[in-house]
This record gives structure tokens, sequence and C-alpha cells, in this order.
């Protein structure tokens, strides 16, 4: 069995700015009311027609963390990309990434785990260098969320929340044992399906059905969260999850360099930073910024942290998600 390691990270946001204040002006909210429950000053949306897509901006990540890797594109071996809004039903954005890359034939998966999405296709690539069947796996994690919410006072616990951008890394076979990917730990629980969801379009209720009523009261095709019950599942999801990849290792809580959690919202993070008596060194939040863009959090999250010098050889790095179905898992790196 090899082991696998982080190469080459790279990351994608679109120029456009949405404050708090923007987001007030059009559906009944406050920058106040934002900052307390959620910790997020501003995000980015993408704009029709500047030309980014959930693909193209997983492919500008991709390119970054290609070169950074220092490998070119037609060594690629697999792309997995995670998302949760895909640029079409089909084929995936995987594909397209393929494409405006110039990779040449290999296989592209996509990932359909919401904000564990990122953690899952680690694992993945983890383990498809595991068994020796690849060398070099693009990961992405990139996201358009603004296209899907409700900017009306309906839908403002979403709108206040999700943000668009990407994040890539490329994994590649390490040479050395002990280090590099040291565990990953993945779990779901389907009974939980229905509290962070989108409905709609579904195989019971086509595109055609919900144009052709044209139901102002249809909110089914936005996104839908039980807020105060995602928010419980999360921070004890969380704790559980990265326990279990530090006992896994023999490590503890004190040994972890730097906690990159999915960027779900920063009052879950200093939960857990809380919970694990973490300094704030110890702990990367920039969800202020980007607000939660979902798969992509934490690729834009271990990306911004790396160009800021906080990610270094023999660091110990801890990854860990939790988001829809509900899903979650934890992923231990010590980096090389
Ligand atoms: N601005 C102003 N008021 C808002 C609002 C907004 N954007 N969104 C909701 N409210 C209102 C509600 O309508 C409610 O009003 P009411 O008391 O008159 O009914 C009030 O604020 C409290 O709503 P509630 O949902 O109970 O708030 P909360 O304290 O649970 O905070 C969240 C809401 C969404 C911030 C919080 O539940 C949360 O962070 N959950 C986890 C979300 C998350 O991390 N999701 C991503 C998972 S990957």
């Amino acid at each position: 069995m090899y082991n696998s390691k982080i190469v080459g990270l790279g990351k994608f946001l679109p120029e456009n700015i949405v404050t708090n204040q923007d987001l007030a002006k059009k559906i009944d909210t406050s920058e106040e009311w934002i900052v307390e429950r959620t910790g997020i000053e501003e995000r980015r949306h993408i704009v029709k027609g500047d030309g980014n897509t959930t693909a193209s901006m997983g492919a500008e990540a991709a390119k970054i963390a290609i070169e950074r890797a220092k490998i070119s594109a037609n060594e690629i071996d697999l792309i997995l990309f995670a998302t949760l809004s895909p640029d079409y039903y089909m084929p995936g954005s995987g594909v397209f990434v393929q494409n405006i890359l110039n990779i040449p034939t290999c296989p592209a998966m996509d990932i359909r785990n919401a904000c564990s999405g990122f953690v899952y296709a680690i694992a993945t690539a983890d383990q498809f260098i595991k068994t020796g069947m690849y060398k070099n796996i693009l990961v992405i994690g990139s996201e358009t969320q603004s296209g899907a919410i409700d900017m009306t006072t309906r839908g403002r616990d979403i709108a206040v929340i999700f943000g668009d951008g990407a994040g890539a890394a490329v994994v590649t076979k390490s040479e050395s044992s002990g280090s590099g990917i040291l565990s990953s730990h993945l779990y779901s629980e389907g009974e939980h399906v229905d509290e962070l969801v989108m409905v709609a379009p579904n195989t019971n209720k086509w595109v055609t059905e919900i144009v052709s009523k044209n139901d102002p009261e249809d909110s089914s095709y936005y996104p839908y969260m039980n807020g105060k019950m995602v928010f419980k599942n999360a921070v004890s999801r969380f704790e559980e999850v990265i326990n279990k990849g530090l006992d896994h290792n023999s490590l503890e809580p004190e040994n972890i360099s730097l906690l990159i959690p999915h960027q779900a919202n920063l009052r879950i993070s200093q939960f857990v930073q809380r919970k694990f008596k973490l300094r704030d060194d110890q702990v990367y939040n920039n969800i202020m910024r980007y607000g939660n863009t979902t798969a992509a959090s934490i690729p834009i999250a271990l990306t911004e942290a790396w160009e800021e010098g906080k990610v270094n050889k023999g660091d110990l790095i801890v990854l860990a998600a939790f988001g829809a179905g509900f899903s979650w898992g934890s992923t231990v790196i010590r980096w090389e």
C-alpha cells in the first residue's frame, strides 16, 4: 500500500463581493443579526454573464493547484469533483474541467456529499492512491450557491449564509511512510435527509411541472435548512469525528497544528475550538469573507492557510466537515 500527500493547492473566488448591507437592501435582515449568528461579513456571488460557473471556477482553482504541484495537466490520472451545485444535471462537472484544462482521457467523477464533499473526495483519492491504481489525482470542491437561493425574506436564513467559490488540490503518491494523509473517517445518517435539503426538481416533480404551475408559493426548488437541528448535530459530529481521527493516529488535540473545519458558521467553529481547547492560531476560519461555500470551503481555507504560511512540512493538519445528509467526516494529514 502506498501513502498519499497533497502537493498543490489553488482557489478561485468570483470578484463580486456581496456585503451584509447589500443583502439587507433586498431582504429583511441586518448586519448585526448576520454577524452575531454566523460571523459572516461578506460573501462572493457570481454575476450572470461574468463567465463563471461551478466548473469554470473549479478549473481556475485546479490550474493553480496543478502548477503548484509542478506537474502538467497531462499527468492527471483522475478528476474528483465535489459539488452540490453542478453546472448541469448531466454530465457531471468533472468532465467540464477536463475539457477546459485539456486533460487527456482519464476518469472524472462527481461527488455529491454537500458540505462534506471535499473530505469524501480526499478520502476517495487517498484510497485510489493506496491501491496503486492512480498516481496524480485532481480533487476539486466548487459551488455556485447564489443562483439557487431565495433572495427574499422567506429565504433569509439560507440567503445570508451561502457563497460561491472553488478550491482544488492535487493528491499524489508519497514516497515516505508515516506522513501525508494519515486517515479519513466518513459517516452519513440518512434519517436526517429532510433537515437540510433542496427538494425540487426531483424524479416526481420535474422542471416542466414547476414551470407550468408557476406557483409563487412553491419554495421546493430552494434549499431548506432546519438551522437549529443542523447546528446541534454539527457541533457534536465535528467533535466526534475529529476525535476519531486523532484516536486512530494516537494523537491528542494539542498535537493539532491547524484545524480547518468546513466553514459552516463561525459559531460552530468556535464551539469546536472551545471543546478541544485549541488556541486561535490552531483553527483556521475565513467564513467572515466568503460565507459558507459548502464543498469548496475546506479547499479554499486550506489554500488560503497555505498561502499565508500556516501549513508547513511536519504540521498536523486536520480537516473536518459536516453537512446535508447528514454526512460528515475528517481527514488527518501530516504535511509533507
Ligand atoms: N435575518 C434576520 N432574522 C432572521 C434571519 C436573517 N437572515 N434568518 C432568520 N431570522 C429570524 C427568524 O425568522 C426568527 O424570527 P422569529 O423569532 O420572529 O420567528 C429568528 O430570526 C430566530 O430564528 P432561528 O432560526 O431560531 O435562529 P437561530 O438562532 O437558530 O439562527 C441560524 C439561525 C441559521 C444562523 C442557525 O440556526 C445556524 O447557524 N444553524 C446552522 C446553519 C449551518 O451551519 N448551516 C450549514 C450547515 S453545512
